[in-house]
């Protein structure tokens, strides 16, 4: 039996349950003792429907643990590893993987989608009915199974905390800048939303060499923490129009690279305007399904030659990515400390979703 915290339905607090059976690892899978997990904004727009997501289900896919139990067929792992979850499995082999483009695996696809793992099926149940997993994993839980390719092995001296946050947060945001966006040296950057997420964007940038970096956010704790990662100025997004500040401040030409990272489709139209003329919006954001990029063809992107990127998982290739992401911790480029704000059990998830919206938290990291 195994503790977990399940959206039932639409809007619904998580149920804190201590019935979970989770069976043993398929073929291709490994048991995870998860020792940490952030709480994301995904999290919490699965449970608001901005996400679509199968019910009963295990939230949680920002997380890190230990292998317990390896499946049939598993190489390169031992039991008692360390590892990050990449909440992508990259296969290795498909078409994208092969390419350079692992975090659009084309095998993850369906674990994405229904809520399962790589064959679309479960291996937790509860109360006797099957819990979906999120994301091809389900980190808010004290075990879980994943496909061996969801897994990213770490020094085991390194805080499983740390590493937890490198699962989403990080890999995203600082891949967002430094994969997605590839800023050039000198680059003037606005980044819309300092959240766990856009901080990461934040220092991304700021590794990258970018020359200034413009904070917006709404909230001043936000805006002073953006500081504290790399921030050269900062736009309370509250007080005034966002986009004319951007602009004044950039004399008129907008941002080289400007980044969405909240998901909603009034900052995503924000950071396209604040784009300058042959930049970059690049929309990082998770929003509602119906939510449309309504730009003037010719004089919004034509004549400006402007580009318009999403970003999935900042472009991450994880076996490359979290490695590089641990050294420059390791060497002071990467704050990670900084990002947890509070540390908590998972019985506080809630607490932790109603923190995440108030804006007084970067990350609550439970701690299993
Ligand atoms: N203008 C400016 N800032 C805003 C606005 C707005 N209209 N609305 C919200 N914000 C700020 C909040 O104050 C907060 O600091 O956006 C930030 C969002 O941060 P989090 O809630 O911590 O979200 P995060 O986990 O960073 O995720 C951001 O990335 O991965 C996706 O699904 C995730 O869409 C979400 C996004
Ligand atoms: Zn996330
Ligand atoms: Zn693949």
């Amino acid at each position: 039996m195994s503790k977990a915290a399940v959206l039932t339905g639409l809007m619904q607090p998580l149920e804190i349950r201590d019935d979970v059976e989770v069976e043993a690892p398929h073929a291709n899978e490994l048991k995870i003792r998860m020792a940490a997990s952030g709480v994301c904004h995904s999290d919490l727009s699965m449970q608001n429907g901005t996400m679509m997501a199968a019910t009963p289900i295990v939230l949680g896919h920002e997380g890190a643990g230990v292998i317990e139990e390896i499946g049939p067929g598993v190489t390169g792992f031992e039991v008692g590893d360390h590892i990050v979850i990449s909440w992508v499995p990259q296969c290795g082999t498909c078409f994208f993987c092969t390419r350079g483009q692992g975090y659009l695996c084309e095998n993850s696809n369906a674990a994405l989608a229904t809520g399962g793992l790589l064959d679309g099926t479960t291996r937790m149940t509860s109360n006797g009915a099957p819990l979906f997993q999120m994301a091809a994993s389900g980190t808010f839980g004290e075990t879980t199974i994943i496909p061996a390719s969801g897994a990213v092995k770490i020094p085991k001296d390194f805080d499983l905390k740390l590493g937890a946050l490198i699962g989403c947060g990080v890999l995203t945001g600082a891949g967002a800048a430094l994969n997605t966006a590839r800023i050039a040296k000198g680059d003037t950057v606005a980044v819309v939303g300092c959240g766990g997420v856009g901080l990461n964007v934040i220092q991304g940038a700021r590794i990258a060499g970018a020359g200034e970096i413009i904070a917006v956010d709404m909230a001043e704790t936000k805006l002073q923490m953006a500081k504290e990662f790399g921030a050269t100025a900062t736009v309370n997004a509250g007080q005034g129009d966002p986009v004319s500040q951007v602009m004044t401040m950039t004399g008129e030409r907008g941002a080289d690279v400007a980044f969405e990272v909240i998901g909603l489709q009034q900052t995503i139209d924000q950071v396209i305007t604040m784009t300058r003329r042959g930049g970059q919006a690049i929309l990082v954001g998770v929003p509602k399904m119906d939510a449309m990029v309504n730009i003037p063809a010719f004089f919004g992107l034509v004549l400006q030659e402007k580009t318009i990127k999403g970003c999935w998982y900042g472009s991450s290739n994880v076996q490359r990515d979290v490695p590089r992401l641990i050294e420059l911790y390791k060497s002071g480029q990467l704050k990670l400390d900084e990002l947890v704000s509070r540390t908590i059990k998972l019985d506080q998830v809630n607490e932790a979703f109603d923190a995440m919206q108030t804006g007084e938290v970067a990350r609550s990291v439970i701690v299993y």
